[in-house]
């Protein structure tokens, strides 16, 4: 299990970056952590590092955002306001990040239902700002160059 310690936004968004540059098609990457913890700032970093150009803003309410402009599809969902499973299985996010990368935030809500093979990102707010971002592989994930990345 790999920490990260990012004491500034820009720290969060650099890191996310390089983690960018270690994705393939078909990754699916959990975030996890309080309101205000950075998930949507790192999903904006991981989104540049993969050739994005449009700002991302949060999909709370959409619930599911899809940018096209990089080097391969971005999904990004947010389940915190999903009424059900099922709902989630109605935006059928798995198919629509066939190719591309899959970012859920509070992705606890749907755990059950992410492939075995995904990184757990936990996020954890100190007093002065700082986000700890705790790397949690799961599957062929345990056998990728993490501390690399980090
Ligand atoms: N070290 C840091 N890393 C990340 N964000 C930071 C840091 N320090 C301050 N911030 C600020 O914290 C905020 C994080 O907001 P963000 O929308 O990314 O959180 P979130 O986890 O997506 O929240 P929500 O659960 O509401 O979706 C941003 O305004 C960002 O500038
Ligand atoms: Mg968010």
């Amino acid at each position: 299990m790999i920490e990260v310690r990012c004491p500034d936004a820009a720290d969060t968004q650099a890191f996310a970056g390089r983690l960018a540059s270690a994705l393939r098609p078909g990754d699916v990457i959990e975030l996890a952590g309080g309101l205000g913890s950075g998930k949507t700032l790192f999903t904006g970093g991981l989104a540049a590092g993969l050739g994005v150009d449009e700002p991302v803003v949060s999909p709370s309410f959409v619930l599911v955002r899809l940018y096209r402009s990089g080097f391969m599809p971005v999904v990004h969902v947010d389940v915190y306001r999903l009424g059900s499973l099922n709902e989630f299985d109605d935006l059928d996010v798995f198919e629509l990040a066939r190719d591309g990368v899959l970012v859920i935030e509070w992705g606890d809500a749907v755990e059950q239902t992410l492939p075995e093979d995904h990184l757990r990102i936990e996020f954890a707010v100190e007093d002065d700002e700082t986000r700890v971002l705790r790397l949690v592989p799961s599957g062929t994930w345990a056998e990728r160059d993490l501390a690399g990345v980090a």
